[in-house]
């Protein structure tokens, strides 16, 4: 049966870890998968989960199955977090919500969903986008078509671009867009362009997607879900992933959720079984630690404070990191060519680099990213960027 298997490369982006963790360089710096760091390279546990994992460890009490649809009031604590209370209450019971693992989950989940409601759907996605986003919609048998969207030259937006792309969707097709914080580029629409998307999604009946791991990392936890909002108010039926390893930190547990909203006012019955049922054949039930960890965090207003506060030192922390890299390749000469990092949001930004550069970047000066060019902001420190940038002029 397996005999004829042959072994396959690495992941583009976990694979680097195991690299990273191999080579002996001390200079050595990990600008790979998206995990935030501090200044000493740890990716510690939140102060707000580690406060709520020790009240939970008392009152929790039982390891026994959770509803297929996930830890009691884990689903709704996201849902105002993204949506808002009075966004939840007008949609009523036209939004289907689920617990999946991880945002990875909620995608493989949402698109398998699309599949079994219309196997010929085709999903659009930017270009360039996440490396697993067509891996996992191609898993689920769903194709995909390509619109433009980053310009590496500029490091700009092509709204023009992207909307002429999608005129050519047809309606049903399904538009995936980064919420905020778009992985890899670091580049967002502007509220402007974002009105654009939503009137051509409207006209052109296609059916939005919003992928969101970054919530609270671009602005805040409001304004990052501004297009969210907008989307979700304004169409008959949108979908989103939503991904709390980063902005909890819950990275290992896998806590995610997906959100349909359906354009029936009772929607949410058949939304919210039939999700469970493609869950059940596959994965059961989601893991419950993380999601009662989180949960836990949103019920209780002294924790929200606390976690809230630290979200704002994580987005502040990549922010001066972005400043101070973009100032140090200035001052390496590179005139412009990499300002865009600065004006970027989120964990990531898109060096304009070729594949040769990244790759001798990691060979000779042991800083390691996937070869399309991505960087981890948060892996940079004040003590590394001076090294980062005059390694980088070695190879440009
Ligand atoms: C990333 O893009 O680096 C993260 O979302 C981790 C992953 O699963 O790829």
């Amino acid at each position: 049966m397996f005999s004829h298997l042959t072994p396959l490369p690495a992941d583009p982006i976990l694979g680097l870890s195991a690299l990273f963790k191999a080579d002996t360089n001390p200079a050595k710096v990990d600008l790979g998968v998206g995990v935030y760091k501090t200044a000493d390279g740890k990716t510690p546990i939140l102060g707000a989960v580690q406060q709520a994992f020790e009240r939970l460890s008392v009152s929790e009490g039982s390891k026994v199955y959770i509803s297929p649809t996930g830890w009691p009031g884990f689903t709704e604590g996201c849902a105002n977090l993204v949506f808002g209370d009075a966004l939840v209450e007008k949609m009523g019971d036209k939004l289907g919500a689920i617990q999946t693992p991880g945002g990875c989950g909620a995608l493989r989940l949402a698109f398998e969903m699309i599949a079994f409601a219309d196997p010929e759907t085709t999903v659009w996605v930017s270009n360039p986008t996440w490396a697993n986003h067509i891996p996992t919609l191609a898993a689920a048998g769903l194709k995909h078509k390509v619109y433009d969207y980053y310009n590496r030259e500029t490091s700009a937006i092509e709204v023009e671009g992207m909307l002429a792309s999608l005129e050519a969707a047809k309606p049903g097709d399904v538009v995936l867009l980064h919420a905020c914080c778009h992985n890899p580029t670091g580049a967002d629409l502007s509220a402007a362009d974002w009105t654009k998307v939503q009137t051509l999604l409207a006209r052109k009946g296609l059916v939005p997607f919003l992928d969101m791991a970054y919530q609270g990392f671009a602005a805040g936890l409001d304004e990052d879900a501004a297009a969210v909002r907008a989307i979700f108010s304004a169409l008959p039926e949108a979908i989103l992933s939503y991904s709390c390893s980063k902005n909890f930190g819950l990275y290992r547990e896998r806590t995610g959720a997906l959100f349909i909203k359906g354009e029936k006012d009772n929607s949410r019955d058949a939304l919210v079984t039939n999700l469970a049922q493609l869950a059940r054949a596959n994965y059961s039930m989601p893991p419950s630690h993380g999601a009662a960890l989180a949960t836990t965090v949103m019920q209780d207003a002294e924790l929200m404070a606390v976690w809230i506060a630290e979200l704002n030192s994580m987005r502040d922390r990549i922010n001066g990191l972005r400043n101070s890299l973009a100032a140090a390749l200035e001052a390496e000469g590179f005139e412009g060519r990499f300002a865009g990092v600065a004006r970027q949001t989120g964990m990531f930004s898109l060096l304009n680099l070729s594949p040769e550069q990244v790759a001798r970047l990691q060979s000779e000066k042991s800083i390691y990213f996937p070869g399309n060019g991505r960087i981890n902001v948060a892996g940079l420190t004040d003590t590394n960027i001076p090294y980062v940038a005059k390694a980088i002029a070695s190879v440009a």
